[in-house]
C-alpha cells in the first residue's frame, strides 16, 4: 500500500502552499507528488479536531501513514491578549488529540508546525533551535506560545517511551496566497495588501502605523512548502527546523509597504504614522540548521512572491478572508 499523507489545517495559507507545490512541482521529483502518495488536505468542517471523538473519526476515514499537522487556532494580538487561557487551552486541545491518535494509529511520521513565537522574550539573536526553552514567551500571547512549545516537549516524549517519529517545524512570517486578509486579525503583509487596496478603491492615503523601520523574515508559503515536504521525506530526528530565510534577507515594514504600492498600483499618498507604536526593532532567526540539511534552497525573490500573493486577492477578493469589506 502506498503513503497516506494527511494534513490538518489542509486548507488554510500554509496547507495551500503544500497543496500547490504537490500539484505544481515535477511529478516524482524532491518536491513534487510521488506515484505511491494520496494527499488529504482537511479542513475543520470535515473534522473539529479539539474534539477527540472527531478526530479519531477523521483519522479513521483516512487511515494517514504520515500526517502534517498544521491545524491551530490562531489570532492577532488582541485575540491572544484577551484569550490567553483559551488560546492555550484549545491549541493544547488540538495538538494533543492529534498527537495522541497518531500514536494510537502507529502513524509513521508527524511533523506539527509550531511557530517563532515560541521562543523566549528575552533571548540573545538570531533564534536557533536550542532555545526555545530557555525563559518565558512574550506575555501578549504566552497562552499560545506555552501550547506550541509543549508539542516539541510531547515530541521527545512520545519518542522517548515510544519510539514516535514526531517532530517539528518553526516558520517565521508567512505570507502567500490563501492568507487572511481580514483586517481585524490579519498578520502584517495580509492587512497591508488590503488596507492599500481598500486605499486606492476609496482614493484615500494609504496610512501605516508605526516608522517602518523595523525588520523582518518573510518566507513565502510556497517555499515553506518545499520545506515540508523535505521534512517529510528526509529528515527523521525529534529536534525542530527553523524554516526562514536567511538573517541576510531581512526587509524593512518600509520596504514590505513600498513593495506592496508597486504591486497593487497605488498612486496615492503613502504615509508614516508614527505616533503608533513599533513592534521589536527586530528578532533574526538562523536558517543554518535547515540549509545544512537540505543541501540549500532557492528561495523565491520577496517582490516576485509579493506579486503572487497581491494578484491572487485581487482575483479572490469576493471569497478571500477579508472580514469587514468596506472598513
Ligand atoms: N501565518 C504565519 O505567519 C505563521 C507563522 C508561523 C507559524 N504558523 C503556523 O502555521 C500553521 C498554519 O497556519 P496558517 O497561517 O496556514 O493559518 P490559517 O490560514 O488560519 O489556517 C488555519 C487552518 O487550521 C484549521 N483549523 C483551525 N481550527 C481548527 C480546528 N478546531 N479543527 C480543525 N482544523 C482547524 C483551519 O481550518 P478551516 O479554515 O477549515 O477552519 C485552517 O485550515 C499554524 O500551526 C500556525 O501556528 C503560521
Amino acid at each position: 500500500m502506498g503513503d497516506i499523507i494527511l494534513v490538518t489545517g489542509g486548507t488554510g495559507l500554509v496547507g495551500k502552499g503544500i497543496e500547490y507545490v504537490i500539484n505544481n512541482e515535477p511529478a516524482n521529483s524532491r518536491f513534487g507528488k510521488r506515484d505511491n502518495e494520496t494527499w488529504i488536505f482537511a479542513s475543520s468542517s470535515e473534522a473539529d479536531l479539539r474534539n477527540l471523538e472527531q478526530t479519531r473519526k477523521l483519522f479513521e476515514k483516512y487511515q494517514p501513514t504520515h500526517v502534517i499537522h498544521l491545524a491551530a487556532v490562531v489570532g492577532g494580538l488582541f485575540k491572544n491578549m484577551n484569550g490567553n487561557a483559551t488560546m492555550m487551552r484549545e491549541n493544547i486541545l488540538i495538538n494533543d488529540n492529534v498527537l495522541h491518535t497518531c500514536y494510537e494509529r502507529k502513524v509513521k511520521k508527524v511533523i506539527s508546525c509550531l511557530s517563532t513565537c515560541v521562543f523566549p522574550d528575552k533571548v540573545e539573536y538570531p533564534l536557533d533551535e536550542s532555545k526555545i526553552h530557555l525563559g518565558p514567551p512574550h506575555p501578549s500571547n504566552f497562552g499560545y506560545s506555552h501550547a506550541k512549545r509543549l508539542v516539541d516537549i510531547q515530541n521527545r516524549a512520545y519518542n522517548q517511551q515510544f519510539g514516535c517519529n514526531f517532530t517539528s517545524a518553526i516558520p517565521t512570517n508567512v505570507y502567500g496566497p490563501h492568507d487572511n486578509y481580514d483586517l481585524q486579525d490579519a498578520h502584517v503583509i495580509p492587512a497591508l495588501i488590503h488596507k492599500c487596496l481598500l486605499a486606492k478603491k476609496n482614493n484615500k492615503p494609504f496610512v501605516m502605523g508605526g516608522t517602518g523601520k523595523p525588520l523582518r523574515q518573510f518566507i513565502f508559503s510556497r517555499d515553506l512548502a518545499k520545506m515540508f515536504v523535505w521534512q517529510l521525506r528526509e529528515y527523521d530526528e525529534p529536534d525542530p527546523v527553523i524554516f526562514s530565510v536567511g538573517e541576510d534577507q531581512e526587509v524593512t515594514i518600509k520596504q514590505v509597504a513600498e513593495a506592496i504600492v508597486k504591486a497593487v498600483g497605488f498612486t496615492g499618498e503613502f504615509a508614516f504614522d508614527t505616533n503608533l507604536a513599533d513592534g521589536q526593532y527586530r528578532k533574526p532567526a538562523s536558517n543554518k540548521k535547515l540549509l545544512s540539511k537540505m543541501g540549500g534552497f532557492e528561495f523565491t525573490p520577496f517582490e516576485e512572491g509579493l506579486d503572487l500573493s497581491v494578484k491572487w486577492f485581487l482575483e479572490n477578493y469576493d471569497t478571500a478572508r477579508t472580514g469587514i469589506k468596506s472598513a
